[in-house]
């Protein structure tokens, strides 16, 4: 997946993904977890192109938004020119100001393929947050997932958005080495033009499924709480959000 963000193929991601998030809804659910806790503040990792963050950004949470590729952070700039956005890697990252909730959504969490990569988020994360701030964040669950890959079969995810037509072929099979729950994903995406499907881009890449009982400890080892896990479907994982407290 990581190609899709870069290369100008971050354009492709941009029309897909907005047909299969409801940005809007995942505005009102994260939301609702800050103001709950009564924060003020938002980080925003992973934010792509800046669906989210045109929300937030029209909210009374203050909003700042990271992302690896510098692709996807100038159609974020584009998308909001008011917006504060930052290219950064979740792992290594340092902000002026610490922020009082840190979110991390539509499974971005699967790029941290090493356990080592998860603690130096955790403690970026952690650096970054105000005491008793919130670490908000989803991931594919590896329980119900990998049943569901078992049989590699083809899945079809399609997009309709401004009189294009998109598809994707994945197939996905769990990583045979099985270091932990990681599995191979290898999508083509075409583009269908009066009943051709012109290939537009493929992509190999390998990406991680989540226990609820690796996260629990991952959280404790760095210092955090966990508030909830919360079962949220997405358009094509099982997912868990996780609420968390840093301490
Ligand atoms: C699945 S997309 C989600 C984008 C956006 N949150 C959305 O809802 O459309 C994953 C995003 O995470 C970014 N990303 C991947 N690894 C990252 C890392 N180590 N640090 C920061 N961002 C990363 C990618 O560049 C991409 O924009």
């Amino acid at each position: 997946m990581q190609s899709l963000y870069s290369n100008g193929f971050e354009t492709i991601y941009d029309d897909m993904y907005q047909t299969f998030i409801n940005y809007k809804e995942e505005f009102q659910f994260y939301s609702n977890i800050i103001n709950t806790h009564s924060k003020h503040s938002v980080l925003e990792i992973g934010c792509g192109t800046g669906h989210l963050a045109k929300y937030f950004l029209e909210s009374s949470i203050h909003y700042k938004g990271l992302d690896l590729s510098k692709d996807m952070i100038s159609l974020s700039k584009k998308r909001n020119p008011q917006g504060w956005f930052q290219q950064g890697d979740m792992t290594n990252f340092k902000l002026n100001t610490k922020t009082a909730s840190t979110i991390i959504t539509a499974r971005t969490t699967s790029y941290l393929l090493t356990n080592e990569a998860v603690h130096n988020a955790l403690k970026s994360i952690h650096y970054n947050l105000e005491m008793h701030g919130i670490l908000c964040f989803d991931f594919i669950d590896a329980n119900r997932f990998f049943p569901i890959i078992k049989n590699e079969e083809i899945m079809i995810h399609e997009a309709t958005i401004n009189n294009k037509h998109y598809y994707r072929e994945s197939l996905m099979k769990p990583n045979k080495r099985k270091d932990n729950f990681m599995f191979h994903w290898d999508a083509v995406y075409f583009e269908k033009l009066n009943d051709k499907a012109i290939k537009l881009t493929e992509d190999q890449s390998v990406v991680r499924a989540f226990t609820k009982n690796e996260w629990e400890l991952f959280l404790h080892l760095n210092n955090f709480e966990l508030i909830e896990f919360i079962d949220r479907k997405s358009y094509a994982f099982d997912t868990y959000v996780v609420v968390a407290k840093r301490i």
